[in-house]
C-alpha cells in the first residue's frame, strides 16, 4: 500500500463511523412523593457506533429510553455523561458555531408529524426555512432544491402551497422526512417514524426512507418497537432493556441467532418474524421495572428464565459473545438449548 492509498484507508476508517456513544447515560431527578428527590435513569451507560450509510435500529418496551437517547443524539439536550462523538467531533467539547453545524448534519424525524410541523406553515415554507436559514442559496434555487426534494419524497408540484392539515398522515410524514433531509444530513434519528401511520402506509414511508437512504448514504438511527419493522430497515439492531443494551449487532445475527433471553422473549412475541422457526419461546412475565428503582445485578433477572443467582448480584457487562455484543451472564447457554426443553 503506497502513502495515498494509506492515507484514503485512515479516511474511510475514520469516515466510517459518524457517529459514536460510548458509556452514555442521562438521569432526571424528579420529585418522590412528600420525601426529596429520586433519579430516574432514563439512560444509564448506552455504548454503540453508527457506520456511514447504515441503519441502527433501536427496539426496547415503552420506557426503555429510546426517546431519551433520541434526544441525546440530536442534541436537544445534553447527556449526564459519557462521551458522545458524531463526525468525529466530541460534542462535549465542541464551540457553539461546531455544535450548530452539527445539529445541521443530525435531523430528526418524529412519530407524529401532526405535532412536529408548524401548521402555519405551507410544505413550501417549512422546507425553505433550514435553506434559508442555512445555505446562501439563491431565491430560485431554494426553490429548485424544494421543488426536487418533494419530488424524491412522493409529493407532487401542488402540495407546495398547501398547509400540514391539508394532508393524509403519510403525506404529512413525506413532508416531514421531505424536511429532515433538504440540507442532505449525514444522520437521521427516526424515533418511531412509522408507528402513527396506517398499516397499509406503513411499508410505503419505510421504502421511502430505505430509497433515500441510498440515494444520499444517510446513517440512521431508526427507532421502534415493532420487531418486524426493524427487520425491514435494519442493518443493525441495538435491544435496549431499562436504560441500557441488552444486544447489539448486525440484524441477521441479533434476531436470527439471539443470545440474550429478552431479545429472545421479544421475538416471541413477534409471531411473523418466528413463521419458519422451530425456537423455543420465552413468554416475558411482569412488566418493565422502573428506572427510578432498577433492580439489583442484571435489571432482567426477575423477568428472565435463565436467571441464577450471580444474576441478582452481579451487572453484567456488555461483551463480545458469538459475533455480537451482549449483557448476559449466561449468553454462552442461552439459544444453545433450542429444540429441547428450557434450562431450569
Ligand atoms: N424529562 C424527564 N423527566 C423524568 N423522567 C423522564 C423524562 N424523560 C423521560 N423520562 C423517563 O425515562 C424513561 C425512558 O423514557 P423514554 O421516553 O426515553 O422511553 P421510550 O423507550 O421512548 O418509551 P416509548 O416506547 O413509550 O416511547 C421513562 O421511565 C420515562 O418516564
Ligand atoms: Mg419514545
Amino acid at each position: 500500500m503506497n502513502a495515498v492509498q494509506q492515507s484514503a484507508a485512515r479516511e474511510d476508517t475514520r469516515d466510517d463511523k459518524v457517529l459514536v456513544a460510548e458509556d452514555l447515560k442521562k438521569h432526571y431527578s424528579v420529585k418522590r412523593g412528600m420525601f426529596g428527590t429520586g433519579t430516574v435513569k432514563a439512560l444509564n451507560g448506552v455504548s454503540f457506533s453508527l457506520t456511514r450509510g447504515r441503519t441502527l435500529a433501536v427496539v426496547g418496551e415503552s420506557g426503555c429510553g429510546k426517546s431519551t437517547l433520541a434526544r441525546q443524539l440530536t442534541m436537544i439536550e445534553p447527556p449526564t455523561s459519557g462521551k458522545l462523538t458524531i463526525d468525529g467531533e466530541d460534542v462535549a467539547h465542541a464551540n457553539s458555531e461546531k455544535i450548530a453545524a452539527l445539529r445541521r448534519r443530525v435531523q430528526m424525524v418524529f412519530q407524529n408529524p401532526f405535532a412536529s410541523l408548524n401548521p402555519r406553515k405551507t410544505v413550501e415554507q417549512t422546507l425553505g426555512e433550514p435553506l434559508a436559514i442555512n445555505t446562501r442559496l439563491t431565491a430560485s434555487e431554494r426553490a429548485d432544491r424544494i421543488a426536487h426534494m418533494m419530488r424524491i419524497v412522493g409529493l407532487r408540484p401542488e402540495h407546495a402551497k398547501r398547509y400540514p392539515h391539508m394532508f393524509s398522515g403519510g403525506q404529512r410524514q413525506r413532508v416531514a422526512i421531505a424536511r429532515a433531509m433538504i440540507l442532505d444530513p449525514q444522520i437521521v434519528v427516526a424515533d418511531e417514524p412509522v408507528s402513527a401511520l396506517d398499516v397499509s402506509i406503513q411499508a410505503q414511508i419505510l421504502n421511502l426512507f430505505m430509497d433515500l437512504q441510498e440515494q444520499f448514504r444517510t446513517s440512521y438511527v431508526f427507532i421502534s418497537h415493532n420487531l418486524a419493522v426493524v427487520e425491514h430497515v435494519a442493518d443493525d439492531v441495538m435491544v435496549m432493556y431499562l436504560g441500557g443494551v441488552a444486544e447489539l449487532g448486525d440484524k441477521h445475527t441479533v434476531i436470527g441467532r439471539p443470545r440474550h433471553p429478552y431479545t429472545r422473549s421479544l421475538l416471541s412475541a413477534t409471531p411473523a418474524i418466528f413463521e419458519a422457526d422451530r425456537r423455543v419461546k420465552i413468554k416475558l412475565e411482569g412488566e418493565l421495572p422502573s428506572p427510578l428503582n432498577p433492580p439489583s445485578g442484571c435489571t432482567f433477572h426477575q423477568r428472565c428464565p435463565y436467571a441464577v443467582e450471580r444474576c441478582r448480584k452481579e451487572v453484567p457487562v456488555l461483551r463480545e459473545v458469538d459475533g455480537r455484543q451482549v449483557s448476559c451472564h449466561r449468553a454462552e447457554e442461552v439459544g444453545e438449548e433450542d429444540g429441547r426443553p428450557m434450562p431450569a
